[in-house]
């Protein structure tokens, strides 16, 4: 099955203009899809919907969260017939629906919206990494770039958190052809989609409290200093780290999570493992050093930064 990766992710908000607020912070564009709804970009087309959380075209929410959660994960595939191929199968003992824009939708064994259409997302390139280290300069007679904000150039994965996790990666993994690429056995699974190299689309974690939920959502950037960027614009904008900055040894990335007023967090990272058939899946230990190399527990907030640099923007009277 040649799943592209997440194409979509639509949340189920009471609170619709913080979630407007918040998506715009993190850097993603306003985009007018002619849906009626507010909605939102990356730069290879993936989208962030926000709904109302009545819409009755909308799953039931799963967990807690009900008035801000996710309610609807949409992948994409290359083509109308691994749409045909996906609906066929799902409809074997569940309903599925197709919308007239050709997708299809369905709800996965915990309940969690799932959705499949041809994806609309484009191929991106971030701009060339020039860094300097000894021996290989690739930035000469050039000042390095300063970011101010981020532009997350694609949505690279959704995570769940599960409490009937071993069905749930079945569901995903031998029923539906996603791809095992890392795992804490028995409490986390990464997967991606067969035709994706992100190192995982979708991450099943049970942390044994017995709950479910959605929990967060992650986009990729184009370089560390636009992280940093990214993650100091959020802070300024008094967007509260949910962890990070920091990095994880599973997938390599750096990351910064930020909570989010639509439900759970959204995620910055960085130099994500990128994968093919060739990759070997390991089985991790579930502990907080394969979780993080390294992280920040609160983020950056300005009382821990600029600490005794005379006359920096920690002196000045606010305004
Ligand atoms: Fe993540």
């Amino acid at each position: 099955m040649n799943h592209t990766g997440i194409d979509k992710v639509t949340y189920g908000v009471a609170d619709i203009e913080a979630g407007k607020k918040f998506w715009i912070d993190f850097g993603l564009t306003p985009l007018d899809n002619g849906s009626g709804h507010e909605a939102f970009a990356a730069q290879n087309g993936s989208v962030v919907e926000l709904r109302p959380v009545d819409d009755p075209d909308l799953p039931s929410p799963v967990g807690e969260d009900v008035n801000a959660t996710v309610r609807e994960a949409t992948f994409g595939v290359r083509s109308k017939e691994d749409v045909q191929a996906l609906a066929a199968n799902l409809s074997e003992d569940r309903d599925v629906r197709e919308d007239a824009d050709g997708s299809i939708h369905t709800v996965d064994p915990l309940g969690y919206g799932l959705s499949f259409r041809v994806t609309q997302t484009t191929r991106v390139k971030a701009p060339e990494q020039e860094v300097n280290v000894p021996g290989r300069a690739t930035r000469v007679n050039k000042r390095a770039d300063k970011y101010d904000h981020a532009t997350p150039l694609e949505m690279s994965h959704i995570v769940y958190v599960t409490d009937d996790i071993e069905p749930h990666k079945e569901f995903y993994v031998d029923r539906l052809g996603f791809k095992l690429t890392d795992a804490y056995p028995g409490r986390g699974y990464f997967t991606r989609g067969a035709a994706a190299h992100h190192h995982h689309n979708l991450f099943l974690l049970n942390p044994g409290h017995g709950k479910r939920g959605f929990h967060h959502v992650a986009f990729e950037v184009g370089s560390i200093h636009e992280l940093f960027g990214g993650g100091n614009n959020m802070t300024r904008q008094n967007w509260e780290t949910m962890i990070g900055p920091g990095r994880h040894p599973i997938s390599s990335c750096y990351f910064w999570y930020f909570k989010n007023p639509c439900g759970g967090a959204a995620e910055y990272d960085f130099d994500s493992d990128v994968v093919d058939d060739n990759w070997e899946a390991r089985e991790w230990e579930s502990t907080p050093e394969n979780f993080a190399e390294w992280a920040l527990a609160e983020g950056m907030a300005s009382e821990m930064m600029f600490k005794g640099i005379q006359g920096s923007f920690r002196d000045k009277p606010a305004e």
